[in-house]
């Protein structure tokens, strides 16, 4: 086979086969094809697409150009969720526990931050101790002792991914439905699941701002995942707010104890039991989708989520103390900063990507991937999207490392982040669609 004649071929819009997507794949590692062609085979990619057997046979490919679990050793059904992710998505830190309270086993690997969106292993890390990079046998071995296992990416899941991930990004290439299904899904099937749970947002603050765009990546993602064997279900959400009201690491995981321990703001509470629902489902521990609601519902009231986070954390070398007093065991922002409403009127925007650029610049996130964090600082929100305020009413807090950034943050917040009007928005519900 030639390099030129499959990038030929893709670009005059005709089919490759799945031997010659192995044979591309494998190339990457041997040398058989040069960055340069698979930078002009994206490109024909972006431009003429792939059907759906190309795009499982990529996705295969990509899956087995790396290391893939096997928990077979390990009784119970794998049941792991993905996010397309957004501002304040903590709920990883919420299903996780609840669905390995209910039986599922959650092999869960996550990724850092980037840009205004936040990662799950940042969030973690602000837990004192906590430890994202367990050796494989330490992985199977917590997996075992607590159901769920929380741990960051490892060059050997998928590195044709990483090598595609860095081309596409410097070719415009990233916007491709296909190739963003195969790189999410070969990345996610090398944890050896079961079933798979996508939570695809959609938003001013989503990886897919357009409805009709993240609609089909979610198709996209559930036909191919099913079609490679593993059952997936996908929620198409709103990512237009913050999700809950807490952003920032470790102002996200007080938060999420809060929900663990039955509080908790009602949207974030939502998202992450019919999540947790879903993943009980294809786990076939309920029979249908509102007993493993009701289950959800159980382990959260009755603590037994808690203590399986509890479990976790101490298997990982966290603090669990943190559960106990996370106030004063998280890492606390020195300066607290009241963003007040400048009039009265209803919130009619309340921006992710702004709030999430906020909480970035105060140092909670990423603007390269070198970039250190600062796990205190970040933002609660005090009012959501339709919401009536008097002027006056604190709209949000600022927690930040010294006075000039938040003097800076709060400015930047009411300049960028939210809009007010005399009458009341249409909010459109959290859940916009499920397709299974
Ligand atoms: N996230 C991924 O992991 N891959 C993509 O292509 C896009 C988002």
């Amino acid at each position: 086979m030639r390099a030129v004649d499959l990038i030929r071929r893709k670009r005059d819009g005709h089919p490759l086969t799945h031997a010659e997507i192995d044979w591309l794949i494998q190339g990457i590692a041997n040398g058989a094809v040069a960055d340069y062609q698979w930078a002009a085979l994206l490109m024909a990619i972006l431009w003429r697409g792939l059907n759906d057997d190309e795009t499982a046979s990529l996705t295969r490919a990509m899956l087995h150009s790396g290391h893939v679990l096997d928990l077979s050793r390990i009784p119970g059904p794998k049941v792991d969720k993905h996010s397309t992710g957004g501002v304040g998505d903590k709920t990883s830190l919420i299903l996780a526990p609840i669905a390995a309270a209910c039986g599922v086993i959650v092999p869960m690997v996550s990724g850092r931050g980037l840009g205004h969106t936040g990662g799950t292993l940042d969030k973690l890390e602000s837990i004192p101790g906590f430890d994202v990079r367990l050796s494989t046998d330490r992985f199977h071995q917590v997996l075992a002792q607590c159901g769920l296992a929380l741990i960051g990416q490892t060059d050997e899941i998928a590195p044709a991914d990483r090598t595609l991930y860095s081309l596409r990004d410097a070719t415009a290439t990233v916007e491709s439905i296909p190739l963003i299904t195969a790189s999410i899904l070969s990345k996610k099937l090398a944890e050896g699941l079961d079933g798979l749970v996508l939570d695809v947002k959609t938003g001013d603050g989503a990886f897919m701002t357009s409805e009709g765009e993240a609609r089909r990546l979610a198709a996209s993602m559930t036909q191919i995942c099913t079609a490679l064997g593993t059952p997936a279900v996908a929620l198409l959400t709103r990512m237009d707010q913050p999700l809950g009201n807490a952003v920032g690491n470790a102002n996200e995981v007080r938060e999420c104890i809060d929900v663990l321990r039955g509080g908790g703001p009602p949207d974030l509470v939502l998202l992450s039991i019919e999540l947790a629902a879903e993943m009980i489902a294809l786990a076939k521990i309920e029979p249908d989708l509102e007993h493993a609601r009701n289950r959800a519902h159980r382990v959260l009231q009755d603590g037994s989520a808690l203590i399986c986070f509890r479990k976790v954390i101490e298997a990982q070398n966290g603090d669990p103390h943190v559960l106990d007093d996370p106030e004063h065991r998280l890492p606390q922002a020195p300066v607290h900063l009241e963003v007040s409403a400048p009039r009265r009127g209803f919130i009619t925007r309340l921006s992710a990507s702004a709030i999430g650029l906020i909480s970035m610049r105060l140092g909670a996130g990423r603007s390269r991937v070198d970039s250190i964090i600062d796990h205190r600082v970040g933002v609660t929100l005090r009012r959501k999207l339709g919401e009536e305020v008097e002027g006056g009413d604190a709209l949000a807090i600022i927690l930040a490392a010294d006075a000039a950034s938040a003097e800076r943050a709060a400015a930047e917040f009411l300049e960028t982040a939210v809009d007010f009007a005399e009458q009341p928005p249409n909010v459109p519900p959290l859940i916009l669609d499920r397709l299974a």
